[in-house]
């Protein structure tokens, strides 16, 4: 649709895009960033941030509204001697003005991964600028940028040049909080390339303490020509009465306050990156290009270094390619083909956003204005999912490192360090528990075990989290402190380790008995959605009951499969456990939420925040009977209590309680209450029975589903619901109450697949490819956005955990190429309309380490559910194919003994 609208398009077949006009839409971004810690974001107008951590900001922090609000940005100068100042980044008050008229500047966006170029053009001034920007990939904290001018009139142009970056150089918490003594702090110091500032202190949540961290602007004229002077001073750069948008020493072609060379130090000012460059005469149509460098270092920054590595105009070129190189090798290891070559080129940037959460974390874009740069523990085990298709080399380790944050009670730490497997207590000692943080470990572990077989993995050992809090924050340990570290210890005071099939099973058994008075478990903090954080005590969250009772049943049947490959009989768990598996001692009425929780009760005794260390020896198949009747037990409780029968022939489930331990949704006199997420879990696993699916399905068309903004994440509950959240709180049609909310909305899509729903599926996933890339509404660059609000745009740009879900989708789902306990499973869902004009469809994806090319091949055009997989060949040999009910396998060994680092090419014939 792009293709032919007024949006972005797409220019060859790299994922790289341009967009007339950008500055005609607001909000937009692009993140430029390193695995050495660099973050920027940059504007259509190179406005934007650069950061390298909450305390560390080169320009200053910001919003979204900041955007357009603030007038800091990396702003390039040209006096034109005869005309005035105008902006090479199109900020200034004079451009500004012109902007609705006829005398606007002409400007192009180009941008791809991961670079950003915009042209920008006045016809009045008979000038042209061209300013790329990137950071180069690598371990430095620099951003630069390329500015070429070029004189665009038909006389000669004489032209005066001032890059004028502001240096906020500080700690995002001094924004509100001293802003103005911080800038005491500055010392600010100039040399031959440009301005650098070392605050002597920094002032922050840490206290005051000496600072080294130092921040600069560097830069080149072509040739090596430096700079011929400097404004390090903000206020003496924009004058008395002036502003950055209209600065005096632009604006009146001022002399610069420090000469060539620099060697001026000044004290106690905001600090300028404001660098003078020689006034020079264009002939029509020459051009001159500068480098200019964002930089910032640990200590004071060698920049002779610096410069020689990147202050040319050849350095920047060449190590521009490499940028273009690296990002691409990264996006590459996963590439779709289908009919839809903009939708394929759509898919880069969708699998480009896991590696940008996991370098930004939620933080450090403009809407991300919150945070410090963490991942929550939520989002730590989704970002695995596609890691575990992107980079799966190491995502064993990190998943045995993640472990070591479950607590002993089934709850787990919060707070990620920076090191993996560090989990630190929480500083503001808040009680909180999310109930939904155990499911995930073993969703995203059994995705591991399928692609890889490694099923020693579970076997692994990995020490508990422990801090003060215990029973899920209901208690506190008044015996613990930080110095007792936090790690579980034994009752000798001996740290515990214990199996991670041990942790897995804690994380499912305790919300088991962890009910309220529906039986249901209790939401406690909040769910999956943030937002339902206001039903603590007698909240219920149904629709993770039913993931918890899914997770259960998996488990009972990995425990028969363990048995069966591994000829394993007897599991060892930390004594304490057994408590849990009831039925294996005296069972526990599972209708009876006393006994349940006095079971817990009796748990929580057994195990306050220390552990014998004495193990338990079960049957494994009398533990997996257990956790198949606990299971079981739920699934036949949410169909029979929590089903809601509407009155037009569809139905639903409830998704939770509120804290008056009222049912949330139904049909009520005003209108229907619905979630998106009460009918997710039950359809990603077992709690749905294959009746009430096509039910679920067309209530959700009915009640959530908008041609305009697509699948809602909720219907409208017309009141603020001080008894279920803070989510209701926000306008109707916005983030989590009632928008297309991404993340969901992907998942829904992902379970309809799986319970082969395919045409309802890609009606799901393609909403969200149609949603995000009708720019005319969306108003954002390829991608998948947070969610999208009531207007139809695009929000939260980036950085969310529905990217992981959507490539996650299109591989194990869409294409069917997933792992079953190591083996090769292909299971294709593709519909008709997906294969291109020679009948094909294909995805470049890496198994069993071993790069393969899957060709679908559909000559006879048959649609899902009319074809079936006939043959397979390997790089042109036929393979014998083992089918299996969802499909055919292809025994690991088989990939296993082909050469790494090719490309196999693995054709398969459907019929
Ligand atoms: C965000 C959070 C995620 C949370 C969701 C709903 O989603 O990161 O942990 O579950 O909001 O509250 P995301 O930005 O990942 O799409």
């Amino acid at each position: 649709m792009n293709q032919k609208g007024t949006g972005w398009i797409f220019n060859g077949n790299n994922g790289d895009f341009s967009l007339k006009q950008p500055d005609r839409s607001s909000f937009l971004y692009f993140p430029l960033v390193n695995e050495g810690g660099m973050m920027s974001s940059v504007s259509p107008k190179l406005h934007g941030q650069v950061t390298s951590g909450h305390n560390t900001f080169l320009t200053p922090p910001l919003s979204v509204e900041d955007l357009h609000n603030s007038r800091a940005s990396r702003n390039f100068w040209v006096y034109v001697e005869g005309k005035g100042a105008w902006s090479a980044a199109g900020n200034s008050a004079r451009q500004n003005a012109k902007m609705y008229g006829d005398e606007a500047d002409n400007a192009v966006l180009e941008a791809g991964l991961l670079w950003h170029r915009v042209t920008r053009e006045s016809r009045e001034l008979g000038i042209r600028a061209v300013i790329t920007s990137y950071v180069p990939a690598g371990n430095d904290k620099v951003e630069l940028m390329k500015v070429v001018l070029t004189n665009s009139s038909a006389e000669e142009t004489t032209i005066t040049p001032t890059a004028a970056v502001p240096l906020y150089a500080r700690s995002a918490d001094d924004l509100r909080d001293h802003r103005h003594v911080t800038s005491l702090l500055n010392r600010i110091y100039t040399s031959a390339h440009g301005v650098e500032v070392q605050p002597a202190l920094s002032f922050d949540e840490r206290g005051h303490r000496v600072n080294h961290t130092s921040y600069g602007v560097f830069g080149a004229a072509e040739g090596g020509g430096q700079p011929v002077g400097f404004f390090p001073v903000q206020e003496e750069f924009i004058g008395e009465g002036g502003s950055l948008d209209w600065p005096e020493a632009v604006v009146m072609n001022l002399e610069p306050q420090v000469g060539a060379g620099g060697g001026v130090h000044k004290e106690g000012y905001e600090a300028l990156g404001g660098l003078r460059f020689a006034t020079v005469a264009l002939q029509p149509g020459q051009s001159i290009s500068y480098v200019v460098l964002l930089a910032i270092g640990n200590d004071r920054i060698d920049i002779s270094a610096l410069m020689e590595k990147y202050g040319s105009i050849d350095a920047f070129d060449n190590r521009l390619q490499e940028n273009k190189s690296f990002w691409a090798d990264k996006v590459n290891t996963v590439e779709f083909h289908t009919s839809d070559p903009a939708a394929d080129q759509w898919m880069k940037w969708v699998t480009l956003q896991p590696v940008l959460r996991r370098l930004y974390g939620n933080s450090f874009l403009p809407y991300h204005d919150y945070g410090r740069g963490g991942r929550g523990w939520r989002d730590l085990w989704q970002d695995c999912l596609a890691l575990l298709i992107m980079e799966p080399a190491d995502v064993r380790s990190l998943l045995l490192n993640n472990y070591a944050g479950v607590r002993i009670d089934g709850s787990n730490a919060t707070i990620i360090g920076q090191q993996p497997g560090e989990f630190i207590a929480d500083r503001n000692n808040i009680p909180r528990v999310w109930m939904d943080h155990g499911a995930w470990p073993f969703l995203t572990t059994m995705l591991y075990l399928d692609q890889s077989g490694d099923l020693d993995f579970l076997f692994e050992q990995q020490s508990y989290f422990r801090d003060s809090f215990m029973a899920r924050c209901r208690e506190r340990d008044t015996s613990w402190d930080v110095s007792a570290g936090s790690t579980l210890q034994t009752m000798n005071g001996e740290q515990y380790s214990g199996t991670i099939l041990e942790h897995i099973l804690l994380q499912n058994l305790v919300p088991f008995f962890n009910v309220g008075e529906h039986n249901n478990i209790l939401l406690e903090g909040a769910d999956w959605n943030d937002g339902l954080d206001m039903a603590a005590q007698r909240g219920e969250s149904v629709t993770f009951t039913s993931f918890y009772a899914s997770n259960l049943l998996d488990l009972s049947r990995l425990l028969r499969t363990l048995k069966e490959y591994k000829g394993l009989e007897i599991l060892e768990l930390a004594e304490e456990i057994t408590l849990l598996l009831d039925s294996l001692h005296v069972a526990v009425d599972y209708e009876s939420v006393s006994a349940k929780l006095a079971l817990l009760d009796r748990y929580y005794a057994a195990a306050p925040n220390k552990v014998s260390g004495r193990r338990a020896e079960l049957a494994v198949e009398k533990v997996a009977d257990d956790l198949a009747h606990k299971a079981e037990w739920i699934f036949e409780h949410l169909r029979r209590s929590e089903w809601i029968q509407s009155g037009q022939g569809d139905g639903w489930f409830n998704g939770y309680y509120n804290n008056d331990s009222e049912r949330v949704e139904g049909e009520f006199e005003n209108n229907v209450r619905m979630t998106l997420t009460g009918q997710v879990f039950p359809l990603l696993g077992h709690a749905a029975s294959p009746e009430q699916i096509p039910q679920i399905i067309a209530a959700v068309e009915r009640n959530l589903y908008d041609e305009k903004i697509g699948y809602r994440l909720n219907s409208n509950f017309g009141g603020i619901q001080q008894n279920l959240g803070r989510a209701f709180g926000f306008a109707f049609g916005h983030k989590e109450n009632g928008a297309m909310f991404s993340h969901m909305t992907v998942m829904y899509g992902n379970a309809l697949y799986k319970r082969g729903y395919v045409k309802e599926g890609r009606k799901v996933l393609d909403s969200l490819y149609s949603l995000s890339a009708n720019f005319e509404l969306s108003r954002m660059y390829p991608g998948i956005p947070e969610y999208i609000n009531e207007q139809g745009r695009g929000m939260y740009t980036y950085l969310t955990g529905s990217a992981s879900w959507m490539l996650l989708t299109m591989v194990t789902e869409v294409f069917g190429v997933k792992g079953k306990l190591g083996d090769l499973l292909l299971q294709p869902k593709l519909m008709k309309e997906q294969f291109d004009k020679e009948g094909q469809a294909s995805i470049k994806t890496i198994f069993a380490e071993r790069v393969l090319e899957v060709v679908y091949v559909s000559t006879s055009r048959a649609d899902y559910g009319e074809y079936q997989i006939h043959s397979a060949m390997l790089n042109g040999a036929e393979v014998t194919l083992q089918r299996v009910s969802e499909g055919v396998v292809i025994p690991r060994s088989l990939l296993t003994a082909l050469p790494e680092g090719e490309v196999h090419l693995l054709r398969v014939e459907l019929v």
